[in-house]
């Protein structure tokens, strides 16, 4: 059986549903039961913080692997939640990082805990991925109401990754055993800017979308206004300032190295989630 953190959100849920796919037993992490409901027996839940890390221990207890993501909102305990996992004896743990390096605050919360998790002797393989496809759900109020999306990265190039393949690498590693010494570095296949990004969402809807560019500042705090904590709205104004600058332009190979197929396009994801746009 595994543990999966971060069970009901976006990596978390589709490396739930792969595992189940795959016949394997899932233990499903979460603060309200009621967010786990949609697999109803099919999974196990245990109800647990990572602000209470003797919960994760308590969750780790037997289990084969373990999925671990953040939780942003219980950074400060992250030490005692590597060392409840050490002394629940895991032989195995996929730690959800990021690609953002140490020039950024989101970057440099990752690589603590990466460190924590050797420093507390726990065995593990971390997953770095880029930008999640995932944010583009935050186009779908405006392109449903307006036709519009706003971006503010300017004519920056990246290579967003969809969630269900990051799960599909944590997957890997979790049931195969895969050992990696280095982080692995996950992208999507293929580079674009937000303008071509917001075509293939046009494609997709078959109506036209309109590009429009804002400025960082803007979008940061219109992330705040829709409820997101500032720190994290900040974190992510910086990601798109390097989106915007060129410093997020390039892609890697190890989705298809790992899985041996080709990531999912952008175009294929909108397709996927098209409901979310219309
Ligand atoms: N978005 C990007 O572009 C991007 C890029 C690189 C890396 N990342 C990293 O990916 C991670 C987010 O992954 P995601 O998008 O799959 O997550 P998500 O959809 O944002 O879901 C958040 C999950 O965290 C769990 N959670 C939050 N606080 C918790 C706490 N105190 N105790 C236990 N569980 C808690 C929630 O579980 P419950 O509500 O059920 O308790 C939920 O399942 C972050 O570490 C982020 O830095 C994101």
């Amino acid at each position: 059986m595994y543990l999966i953190t971060g069970a009901t959100g976006h990596v978390g849920g589709q490396l739930v549903e792969q595992l189940l796919a795959q016949g394997k037993k899932v233990r499903a992490f979460t603060r309200d039961k009621a967010k786990a409901a949609r697999w109803g027996e099919r999974v196990e839940v245990a109800v647990g913080d990572f602000s209470r890390p003797e919960t994760v221990g308590q969750a780790a207890e037997g289990m084969e692997g373990v999925f671990l993501m953040n939780g942003a909102s219980a950074n400060e305990r992250f030490r005692e939640v590597a060392l409840a996992l050490r002394q629940a004896g895991v032989r195995r743990t996929v730690f959800l990082s990021s690609l953002a390096g140490d020039e950024f605050a989101i970057g440099r919360l990752h690589r603590h805990q990466e460190a924590a998790l050797s420093e507390m002797g726990v065995p593990h393989v971390v997953l770095r991925p880029g930008m999640f496809m995932t944010n583009f759900y935050q186009w779908a109020g405006t392109a449903k109401s307006q036709g519009v999306v706003y971006n503010p990265m300017g004519s920056g190039r990246s290579a967003p990754i969809a969630a269900e393949d990051i799960a599909a690498v944590a997957a890997a590693v979790l049931v195969d055993g895969r050992t990696e010494a280095k982080p692995l570095e996950l992208t999507g296949g293929e580079l674009s800017s937000a303008a071509e990004q917001a075509q293939a969402l046009a494609k997709v809807l078959g109506r036209e979308i309109r590009c429009v560019d804002v400025p960082t500042d803007v979008a940061v705090k219109n992330m705040i206004e829709h409820g997101l904590p500032p720190a994290m709205a900040s974190a992510a104004g910086e990601s798109m300032e390097a989106v915007r600058d060129g410093r997020a332009t390039f892609k890697t190979d190890t989705v298809e190295r790992v899985l041996g197929r080709a990531p999912m396009t952008v175009e294929e994801w909108f397709r996927r989630n098209i409901r979310m746009f219309q």
